[in-house]
């Protein structure tokens, strides 16, 4: 059996990129792994970390040259290069604009040129506004066809009342979902236990 072509998008949450790199590291064992990093994931260096590191984890990980450019990302869709591709983790503005129709950016880019194909993308959010400025844009692409949700939560219902995060942890499950044509459930988690 060929193994699973699958893109893993990684937008700027940076507090994030602790937790998808050994996520990404497992999955590599069972696919054929190249990343896509948006132009602000890997161009900050932030308090979580420096922008260099990032990009040359995933370039060992998936042991291939980082999707960082549009340029770089058109060629996804003509060329038939993923099954399936994840953005995780997702930013709200890469969110928003995938809800729009926007694709000026190498993450956007990417999804648009996937998605000609009618094959499946796969959303991890993690954003602080999911129930509020974005909650919209939320709803607008579970009603998507061919985009489907890494199952999400509250994360901090007192302290940050509109964030909500994909468990990571079921992106392995919410792919092998997509790719028989089903969305994970259920989509919204409770709370952590
Ligand atoms: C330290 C730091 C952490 C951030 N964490 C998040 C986050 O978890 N979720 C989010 O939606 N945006 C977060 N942002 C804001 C995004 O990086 C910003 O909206 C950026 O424009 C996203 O670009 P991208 O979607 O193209 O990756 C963070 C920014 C910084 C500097």
């Amino acid at each position: 059996m060929p193994k699973t072509k699958l893109g893993l998008a990684v937008c700027g949450s940076f507090c994030t990129f602790s937790k998808i790199m050994p996520i990404a590291e497992a999955i590599a064992e069972d696919c054929e792994l190249t990343a896509i990093m948006s132009e602000n994931a890997a161009g900050m260096d932030t308090r979580f970390g420096c922008a260099e590191n990032a990009r040359e984890r995933l370039r060992e990980i998936t042991g291939r040259d980082v999707i960082c450019t549009i340029p770089e990302a058109e060629p996804i869709g003509p060329k038939q290069l993923f099954d399936v591709l994840a953005v995780a983790p997702c930013t709200g503005n890469t969110l928003a604009k995938l809800a729009n129709g926007i694709a000026d950016s190498t993450v956007t880019m990417a999804c648009k040129s996937h998605l000609r194909n009618g094959r499946p993308v796969v959303i991890a959010i993690s954003t602080n506004d999911a129930l509020g400025t974005n909650a919209k844009n939320i709803g607008e692409l579970l009603n998507r066809k061919n985009i489907y949700f890494v199952p999400f939560r509250q994360d901090d219902p007192q302290g940050k009342p509109n964030s909500m995060i994909s468990d990571l942890s079921l992106l392995k499950d919410t792919v092998a979902a997509a790719l028989e044509g089903r969305q994970m459930e259920p989509v919204i988690l409770g709370p952590r236990g």
